[in-house]
């Protein structure tokens, strides 16, 4: 598969990685950032991190993603990234809560081709 400014790629998560990784992907490609937190999303829409790892100029100079917290609007995606939290437990086994339901919400999305 070849990677151009056509390739779709979806980060899901848009937070301390997430967003900085959105921003950094949208110079090459199409990128849509979805994230469950709806507020979060709403201040991403009016170019604000509230984490402040990215300028508001930043996010204005981004202006071609789409940030959503609706699944309807993550369809032919090429390419997912999952940028959820992974946090540990006190016995130091990592809880893949997160990561699992983002794997399901990407299994109800993709096809077979
Ligand atoms: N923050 C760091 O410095 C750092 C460094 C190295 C690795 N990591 C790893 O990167 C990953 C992401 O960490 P982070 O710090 O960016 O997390 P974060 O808490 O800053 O952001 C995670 C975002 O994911 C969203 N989210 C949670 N569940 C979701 C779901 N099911 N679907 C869509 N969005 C969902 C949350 O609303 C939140 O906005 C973790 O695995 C972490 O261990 C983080």
């Amino acid at each position: 598969m070849k990677l151009n400014k056509n390739t779709k790629i979806c980060i899901i998560g848009l937070g301390y990685v997430g967003l900085p990784l959105a921003i950094a992907f949208e110079k090459h490609f199409n990128v849509v950032g979805y994230d469950i937190n709806s507020v979060r999303v709403d201040s991403l829409k009016k170019n604000i991190d509230i984490t402040v790892e990215v300028t508001k100029s930043a996010l204005k100079r981004a202006r071609s993603i789409r940030f959503t917290s609706d699944k309807g609007d993550i369809g032919k995606i090429d390419i997912f990234i999952v940028t959820v939290p992974t946090p540990i437990f006190k016995s130091k086994i990592p809880d893949l809560r997160l990561l699992k339901k983002s794997c399901t919400t990407i299994g109800q999305i993709i096809k077979k081709i």
